[in-house]
This record gives structure tokens, C-alpha cells and sequence, in this order.
């Protein structure tokens, strides 16, 4: 995925599109690119690597030939097609250089747009320049900037949020399929861009687009149906999420601040209307097989609750990653119902899993954490996270909030909804005190543990996706190579691996701790490194960082102090644990 914000209003273009980027740098860090519509021409500049460091004086060295600069477009880049250069970083400009285009997904038939277009040079490898082409090519039929980007949308194919800026024109046209785009609005000031953090230090009053709607910023907004032409009348909402949250303030980076928020992240998250969350039990109550889709996190997630479900709820459940699901297929009936869990709520394997459930006449019910996002407005019902702005692309602060829901949902099948919401808030009332008590010794252990190859992680019943999620964030941000098992799988092939001084984390809970040390003493006996995670401490473990004991809340507190080993490991080896190599915040391509 990459990020964009375009800006039409006051003549700050330059400072509006800079901080915007720089707030989206999480969407993409490979490459970045502003354009501003100037006279005679658009100016336009562009870098590789991350945008984090550059200045406006050094843009404006680059853009402000001293004229105004109030509308422009920017772009941060997670390549896709074409290798991280200058050239394949946006914004594309047609041959003529007289449009500016931004655009965030994958033009899937650009390959024919190209061959269409054999008369025009193209300067990059990307998909993404057939699109400025193909907007030049039919403004000199259509003559008019408007007309020809609707003709340009049409022939599109694949997932675009795209924005365009012409030299002769003062709009800013926009349309999008299948990727995100908000609008903001502040008075006479419009934002176009990915994601709300973009633009939240000038407005917090946004429109959310639909798929297959296009508009134009001229001297008013207007927004309209591809398909028809039609004008749409859109509500301006009002998102509750403030500057703060989407800011590192103190902290050194996002992944820091958002472990050490979590406390009030879950007990947001258990600010759900007891009406909503009675309408979806008895939604899960009511069907006949229910599938709980994620990937990544999201589905460690899953895992989880599949536990709860069986513990508590006594009642089945199907696990299944995103990816996979469509190959569950013929086990869909209108009577199944899907609940797909994404923070983002935009990631593809996953809206692809919902649209083979859809096909089907399966109901979905969504857990995300973004409000306008395209899971949710596909979703029957939906749940929010409440967990805030999730920046750093390792999510920690949105899992727990995952779990809080799901186990929530599992009481209420179960008919002790009350009961569960204490459980879990006592639970998160813990998240500062089990921090402040181990902090330091975490960061003494990512000292000792830093220069590890490999790292593994055990654990059975619920802590056994604690194991798989914490392997992940180790992963993730460290680069060093994590493996979760459940305890008893270790010992069927990859305790061959043990040599002396392997780390092995040992997860344990009061009602898997007999079991679990006792992998934990095989491993030993081959000169594992044991650090014990857990209530009660063992004479086996190397280390050991005590975790209070909330039975089936247990989870929410056990991947802390693993959160935070990643992210001291990450900090210790000099990767930026914000911006993991190869990643972006959501995966929008398949
Ligand atoms: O936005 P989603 O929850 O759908 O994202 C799913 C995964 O891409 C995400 O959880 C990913 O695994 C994270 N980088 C994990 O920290």
C-alpha cells in the first residue's frame, strides 16, 4: 500500500502535503513525491527513502518559485511494480507534463493501457503512469480535465485510490475502487488523502468515499457516482480521534507509546454498547457454522478467541486465515456467518475472504479498528476497536484490543457478559503495573539476547497464540527468526534446533504450567536458554518475568512483556521499529 494527500486551499500546500506524508509514512517509506500546481508549470520533487527527515525549507528550495502553491498532491510509496527508484516514485506526470497523478493500489490491465498508448513515452516501470497518460490522451479529444479523468476511471482496472492535479485547472479530481480515500474539510481548505492521521492537526470532519465514487475539489466539493454520473449527497462525520493519538509525543517511536497505552486501549474497547454486541451473539448464536478470518495479527487474534469460544461459550468455531479461506468454500451457507477481524480494515486477502462469504450469503460481522474502512461498510454488522490511530506497522496496542472484544463476545455467548467485562478490565487495570515492574529487565535481556539468530517461543491453550504472536513481533521488527509453537509440537522435529544458549520462552499458565515446564526441562537438558513467562516462577527458567494470573484474560497480559522484548531487540539492533523493512501498515496487495 502507499499513502496519499492532495490539498486545495490556502497557500501552505507545501507544509499541509510535508506533515500529511510524514504522517503516512507508515502506508509506505520505500520512496516519496510532492507536485504543486505552479504557473507556468506544476513543480513537482521527489526522493528515495524515507520522508521523515526532510525539511520544508529543503521542498521549498525546490517547489516556491515565489508564486502561491495551494494545491498540490503527495505520495509515500510501497513498491509494488517497478524497483524503489526515483523515476517509479510518484507523483506520474503525462508526457506533456501537464497532469499530476497520485495514486494508491494496482492498475491490473495497465500492461494493454500501455500497448493502447504506444505513441507515448512512458519514463517509469509503474503501473501507476498509465494513468496520467491515458488522462493526456483524452484531454486532447475531451478538452476538458474533468471529462477525460471519468474516461480515465472507467478504463481502469484493478484497486486505485487515485488524485490528479492539472497545470490549466484549479480542481483536484479524485476517485477511488477498492483503495481507501477520505476527504477532510476545514471551511474553504479540502484534504484528499489515505487515511485520517494524514490531515487530523486541521480537521477532524471527513467524508468517507465508496467504492466507485469519483469527485472534484473546485469551488465547492462535489462527489458523484462512476457509474452513472449522478451527484451523491455524502454526510460529513465527525471522528473522534485526536492529535495525540497520532503523534509520538515523548516517546522515541509509535511502537513504544502504543504498548504502553494499552491499558486504555482495552477499556476503550470495551466501550461497546451492550445493544451491539447483544445483536451480534445472538447473530453467532443463530448460525450454523461460524468462521473467524484474519491474517497476520488480526488472526493470532482468532486463535485465541477459538479457545475462549470453546472454554466458555462451548461453542464451535472455524479459524482460518484470509488467504486461505477460499478454499472453504463449499462449507458457506447463507446460514454461516463470517466475523473477519483487521485493524485496518482494508487488508486484501481479507476483503477478498469476504466477498467468496458474500457470494455465498454469508453474513459478516466486522472487528476493526477504522472507522471508514472498506471491511466495515461491507460488514452486516460491525464492532470497533476503539484502540485509536494504530501508526507503527507492528501492531500491539490493536491485538489486545482484538482479544478484549473476541473474549468479550465469548462471555456473552455464554450469557456472562457482565462477568467478562470485569475480567478484562481488572485484567487492563494490570497492563502499567506489569510494565513498570519489568521494563528494565526487559531491556537487560534484549542486551543479552540481541546477537541471536534464533529465538523460539512455546506455549499450550491460550498461551499457545500468545507464542505465535509474540514470535511475530520479535520477527517483525528485530529480523531475528522467532518460531511459536504450541508446546507439545516442539519436540516433533524442531528441538533439533536447540543448541546451547538458544532462547526459548516458555508462556505459561496456571492451568498448562506442569506441562509446559516439563518442555521447558527437555529443552534445557539440550542447552536451551529458558526465559519463563508466566504467574508462578519454576527452578527451570534461565529468566523470568512474573505476569499476573486473569485465567481467561491471561493473553491480554502475556504478549506485553514480549511486545516490549521486540521492541528493545528491535531498538538494540538498530532497526527502526516503526518502519520494519519490506513492510507496509496494510497489505493491500494479494
Ligand atoms: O489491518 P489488519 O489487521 O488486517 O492487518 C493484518 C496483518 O497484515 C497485520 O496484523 C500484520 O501482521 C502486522 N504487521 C503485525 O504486526
Amino acid at each position: 500500500m502507499c499513502g496519499i494527500i492532495a490539498y486545495k486551499g490556502k497557500d501552505k500546500a507545501i507544509s499541509v502535503i510535508l506533515e500529511g506524508l510524514k504522517n503516512l509514512e507508515y502506508r509506505g517509506y520505500d520512496s516519496w513525491g510532492i507536485a504543486c500546481k505552479s504557473n507556468p508549470s506544476i513543480v513537482l520533487t521527489k526522493g528515495v527513502g524515507n520522508i521523515g527527515e526532510v525539511t520544508e525549507e529543503e521542498i521549498k528550495s525546490e517547489l516556491y518559485k515565489g508564486k502561491p502553491l495551494t494545491i498540490g498532491i503527495g505520495h509515500t510509496r510501497w513498491a509494488t511494480h517497478g524497483g524503489v527508484t526515483k523515476e517509479n516514485a510518484h507523483p506520474h506526470q503525462s508526457e506533456n507534463h501537464r497532469v499530476a497523478v497520485v495514486h494508491n493500489g494496482i492498475i491490473e490491465n495497465f500492461e494493454e493501457l500501455k500497448a493502447k498508448l504506444k505513441n507515448i513515452k512512458f519514463k517509469s516501470e509503474t503501473d501507476t503512469e498509465v494513468i496520467p497518460q491515458l488522462l493526456q490522451y483524452h484531454m486532447e479529444s475531451r478538452k476538458d480535465f474533468e471529462k477525460a479523468f471519468v474516461d480515465t476511471l472507467k478504463e481502469l482496472q484493478g484497486n486505485y485510490a487515485v488524485v490528479a492535479i492539472d497545470q490549466q485547472s484549479d480542481k483536484v479530481l479524485f476517485g477511488k475502487v477498492g483503495s481507501p480515500l477520505v476527504i477532510g474539510k476545514k471551511e474553504d481548505e479540502y484534504f484528499v488523502a489515505s487515511d485520517i492521521p494524514a490531515f487530523l492537526k486541521h480537521t477532524n470532519q471527513v467524508i468517507y468515499l465508496e467504492d466507485g465514487e469519483y469527485g472534484s475539489i473546485g469551488d465547492s466539493l462535489k462527489i458523484y457516482k462512476l457509474s452513472n454520473n449522478q451527484i451523491i449527497n455524502k454526510d460529513v462525520q465527525t471522528v473522534d480521534w485526536n492529535l495525540e493519538q497520532a503523534q509520538k509525543g515523548e516517546y522515541p517511536h509509535f511502537m513504544i507509546k502504543e504498548i504502553m497505552e494499552q491499558r486504555d486501549s482495552i477499556t476503550r474497547a470495551l466501550e461497546q454498547k451492550n445493544s451491539n454486541l447483544l445483536k451480534v451473539i445472538e447473530m453467532m448464536k443463530k448460525a450454523k457454522g461460524i468462521f473467524l478470518v484474519g491474517c497476520g495479527t488480526s488472526f493470532h487474534a482468532c486463535v485465541s478467541a477459538s479457545y475462549n469460544f470453546s472454554h466458555i461459550a462451548k461453542a464451535h468455531v472455524n479459524i482460518v486465515l484470509a488467504s486461505e479461506f477460499r478454499n472453504y468454500e463449499e462449507f458457506l451457507t447463507d446460514e454461516s456467518l463470517m466475523i473477519a477481524v483487521s485493524q485496518s480494515g482494508e487488508t486484501a486477502d481479507l476483503i477478498d475472504a469476504v466477498k467468496v462469504a458474500k457470494a455465498k450469503g454469508v453474513k459478516i460481522i466486522s472487528l476493526v479498528n477504522v472507522m471508514g474502512s472498506t471491511l466495515k461498510r461491507m460488514s452486516d454488522e460491525s464492532l470497533l476497536m476503539n484502540a485509536g490511530p494504530e501508526i507503527c506497522v507492528c501492531s500491539t496496542k490493536n491485538y489486545t484490543s482484538q482479544l478484549a472484544i473476541l473474549l468479550l463476545l465469548a462471555y456473552g455467548f455464554a450469557d456472562r457478559l457482565e462477568e467478562g467485562k470485569e475480567l478484562i478490565q481488572s485484567a487492563a487495570n494490570k497492563v502499567e503495573e506489569l510494565i513498570k515492574n519489568n521494563l528494565d529487565k526487559i531491556k537487560d535481556l534484549a542486551k543479552k539476547l540481541k546477537d541471536n539468530k534464533n529465538m523460539f517461543l512455546i506455549g499450550r491453550d491460550l498461551a499457545y497464540p500468545s507464542a505465535l504472536e509474540g514470535a511475530l513481533k520479535i520477527k517483525e521488527v528485530s529480523y531475528i527468526h522467532a518460531e511459536g509453537f504450541a508446546g507439545g509440537e516442539l519436540k516433533h522435529g524442531t528441538i533439533a534446533l536447540i543448541e546451547e544458549g538458544t532462547p526459548v520462552i516458555t508462556l505459561a499458565t496456571p492451568e498448562t504450567e506442569q506441562l509446559i515446564n516439563s518442555n521447558a526441562i527437555e529443552i534445557k537438558s539440550r542447552g536451551g536458554y529458558i526465559i519463563g513467562i508466566g504467574s508462578k516462577k519454576h527452578e527451570v527458567y534461565d529468566f523470568y518475568i512474573e505476569v499476573p494470573n486473569f485465567k481467561q484474560a491471561n493473553p491480554l497480559l502475556m504478549i506485553v512483556p514480549i511486545q516490549l522484548l521486540a521492541y528493545y531487540l528491535a531498538v538494540e539492533r538498530n532497526c527502526n521499529p516503526d518502519k520494519p523493512r519490506n513492510l507496509a501498515k496494510s497489505v493491500t496487495v494479494r
